[in-house]
């Protein structure tokens, strides 16, 4: 039988995972670790790389469960995407709680953003493949104001100028890792609840590619779900298309296709005549077909392979959700998985 890894090779697209460390290291879910290992030819930190995980206590840097995940990589002859160096959410609370209190002022807060991207990107240098340098930057259709904006406490700590500084700030610190921005909801132009944010994020990196700001990548997450309607791979190939055209390699960082779990629909539900399985199917193959048509689309990273260990439940609760992954939670294979294994057999 055929791996993903070895399948996406024939076409030199990288089959990759995020990847839980306390699964990885479960003595008893050996499963876990040997399919991350079999399966995947580059992987992400889900949590690990996050600034909270890293920096715990001001000044006292936490790298072992992330050094465990590169050392399981090159002993996998995997790639790495680092995983995130600035983002909103998983900040640590020294930080929030010093901003909020007024004692890290404007100017100190810069200074700690720029030695936390030099501090990391120095400690991992080469040995990431791909860095997520900026994080779900744009507003959504939902936010407020509804205009569509810079959102999050880093634009309005420092401005919008805090993107182009991120960015070549990690430049500095490893002139090789590629350099991406990555969000969710950027997977087509005029799709719904994502037209005006996808052209946001154009029209974005565009300025920094004339700016010369030293950006490598777009990272289109691919969280999809099942309740949304199915997404055109013609324009999901178009929108990769249309970065790839500014000279950026473009990337599918985070899929999964998740179901609401309405009558009929059980955890563990992996029965091909359910619809909703079907539809998680089909929403890989749209994202993972538009990949395989962009010679720029380097890797196709899903947000964990098995509904026994995804965000997916424990993050969409009323109504509850799940099913959004590639195995079921017993390690079995769903529809999902064969229809992306198709997909590269049949590319
Ligand atoms: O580590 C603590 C643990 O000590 C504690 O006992 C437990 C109790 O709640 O929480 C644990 O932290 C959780 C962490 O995951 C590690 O499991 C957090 O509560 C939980 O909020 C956190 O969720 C992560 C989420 O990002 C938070 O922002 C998900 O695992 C992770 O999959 C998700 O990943 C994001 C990407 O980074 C960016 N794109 C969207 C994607 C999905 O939200």
């Amino acid at each position: 039988e055929q791996t993903l890894r070895a399948l996406g090779e024939r076409h030199r697209l990288y089959i990759g995972t995020a990847v839980d460390m306390a699964a990885l290291n479960d003595a008893n879910d050996p499963q876990y670790r040997a399919l991350v290992g079999s399966e995947f030819s580059t992987v992400t930190a889900e949590n690990v790389m996050k600034w909270e995980s890293l920096e715990p206590t001001r000044g006292t840097y936490n790298w072992g469960p992330a050094d465990q995940l590169i050392d399981f990589a090159r002993q996998n002859r995997q790639l790495v995407r680092g995983h995130v160096l600035v983002w909103q959410n998983q900040l640590p609370s020294w930080l929030t709680s010093g901003v909020a209190n007024g004692t890290i002022g404007t100017e100190e807060l810069r200074g700690l953003l720029r030695n936390h991207i030099t501090n990391v990107v120095t400690h991992f240098k080469g040995k990431i493949w791909q860095w997520d340098v900026v994080n779900e930057a744009v507003s959504d259709p939902w936010d407020s104001p509804p205009a569509i904006h810079l959102k999050g406490f880093w634009a309005q700590q420092l401005g919008a100028g805090y993107i182009a500084d991120a960015f070549r700030w990690a430049r500095a610190a490893d002139s090789k890792a590629l350099l991406f921005y990555n969000d969710y909801n950027i997977e087509a132009f005029g799709a719904r609840d994502s037209s005006d944010k996808t052209q946001f994020v154009y029209d974005m990196v565009k300025q920094l590619r004339d700016n010369r700001v030293p950006i490598d990548g777009v990272g289109s997450q691919g969280h999809l779900g099942t309740q949304y309607g199915n997404y055109d791979a013609f324009a999901v190939a178009d929108a990769l298309n249309q970065f790839s055209s500014l000279g950026l390699a473009t990337a599918f960082t985070e899929v999964d296709a998740r179901s609401q779990m309405t009558a009929g629909v059980q955890a563990g539900d992996s029965n091909e005549i359910n619809p909703r399985v079907q539809a998680s199917a089909f929403n890989y193959s749209v994202l993972l077909q538009a990949c395989l048509s962009n010679r720029h689309c380097l890797s196709f990273t899903v947000w964990g392979f098995t509904d026994k260990h995804s965000w997916v439940p424990t993050w969409f609760t009323n109504p509850p959700e799940g099913l959004a992954t590639l195995y079921d939670e017993n390690y079995q294979p769903k529809k999902a998985y064969q229809t992306v294994k198709a997909d590269l057999v049949y590319a």
